[in-house]
C-alpha cells in the first residue's frame, strides 16, 4: 500500500487503533505497527482496546515537520507550550499562529499509559498464548472458521472473530453464549450499513457485510483460565454443531 501511495504521490494514514503491539515484517525484520511506514499511524487507547488510558489515542509519524504541527494543533495553536515556558529562565511570551484544539492527554492519562506500555510484552505474549489455545480447542470443529494470520504478520489478537457457519444464527449462538454467562460480540459493523453514516453511494460490500453478519468476537483477556477457555469453546461448538 505504501507502495502504491508513494507512486501517486498520496498521503497514508494507517489507523492502528486496535494493532497496538502488532508487529509486520519488514524488508526482512520483525517491525512494530506505529514504527510508521506511511506518513501517520493512529492508536485508540479506549478501554476496550489491549493497553488504555481511560480513553483518547495516540499518533506517530516519520515527518519531524509534521510532528511539530500536530503538537501545535494539539494544544489550541499555541507557539511555545506551557510546559517549556515554565522551565525555562528567559520570559517567553507564546503566540498562537494557526486556529488549534484542546486534544491534550492529561497527565494523569499519561502515567497510566506509561504503566501499560511498560505491561505490553507480557500481555501481548499472554493474548497470543489465548489465541493459540483457542485455536487448538475449536480445531476439531470443522464448521467453525478461524481466524488467519497471514504469512509475515503477528497480530496482538485484540480481537478473535470466529466465523459462524451458514445456517447459524449470529443472535441465536450469542444469546445461546450468554445464557451460560460467556459475553461475545458481532463483527465490527459497517458504517455504510448505519444511519448516522450511510450516504447510498457505495458499491456493493458483500464481504464487509459477511463479516458483521457471520462472525462473533470470543472473549480473550489475560486474566481467562483454561477452564474459562473450555467453557467458551465447548458452548461454542454445542450452539453451532451441524443438527
Ligand atoms: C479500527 C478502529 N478504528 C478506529 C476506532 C476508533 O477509536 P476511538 O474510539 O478511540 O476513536 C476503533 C475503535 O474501536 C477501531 O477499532
Amino acid at each position: 500500500m505504501v507502495a502504491v501511495a508513494r507512486k501517486h504521490n498520496l498521503k497514508v494514514v494507517e489507523d492502528a487503533a486496535c494493532a497496538v503491539g502488532a508487529e509486520y515484517m519488514w524488508d526482512g525484520e520483525w517491525e512494530k505497527v506505529g514504527r510508521c511506514r506511511g506518513d501517520v499511524a493512529v492508536f485508540s487507547f479506549h478501554p476496550r482496546k489491549i493497553m488504555s488510558t481511560g480513553d483518547g489515542g495516540m499518533l506517530t509519524t516519520p515527518h519531524a515537520d509534521w510532528n511539530k504541527q500536530f503538537k501545535l494543533l494539539r494544544q489550541h495553536g499555541m507557539s511555545v507550550p506551557d510546559t517549556v515556558r515554565h522551565g525555562s529562565n528567559q520570559v517567553i511570551f507564546e503566540t498562537h499562529p494557526v486556529l488549534g484544539y484542546n486534544y491534550r492527554m492529561t497527565d494523569i492519562q499519561a502515567a497510566v499509559g506509561r504503566e501499560q506500555l511498560r505491561r505490553l510484552p507480557g500481555i501481548v505474549a499472554r493474548r497470543r498464548e489465548i489465541a493459540d489455545k483457542y485455536r487448538a480447542l475449536l480445531s476439531s470443529a470443522q464448521w467453525i472458521g478461524l481466524p488467519l494470520e497471514p504469512q509475515g504478520m503477528k497480530s496482538n489478537w485484540q480481537s478473535f472473530a470466529i466465523r459462524l457457519p451458514d445456517y447459524a444464527d449470529q443472535r441465536a449462538v450469542m444469546q445461546a453464549m450468554l445464557d451460560a454467562g460467556i459475553a461475545t460480540r458481532r463483527g465490527i459493523m459497517c458504517s455504510h450499513r448505519e444511519d448516522g453514516y450511510k450516504n447510498g453511494n457505495h458499491p456493493p460490500l458483500p464481504h464487509s457485510e459477511g463479516c458483521q453478519d457471520r462472525t462473533i468476537v470470543l472473549p480473550l483477556y489475560p486474566q481467562m483460565t483454561d477452564a474459562d477457555l473450555e467453557l467458551v469453546a465447548s458452548t461454542l461448538k454445542k450452539a453451532t454443531e451441524p443438527k
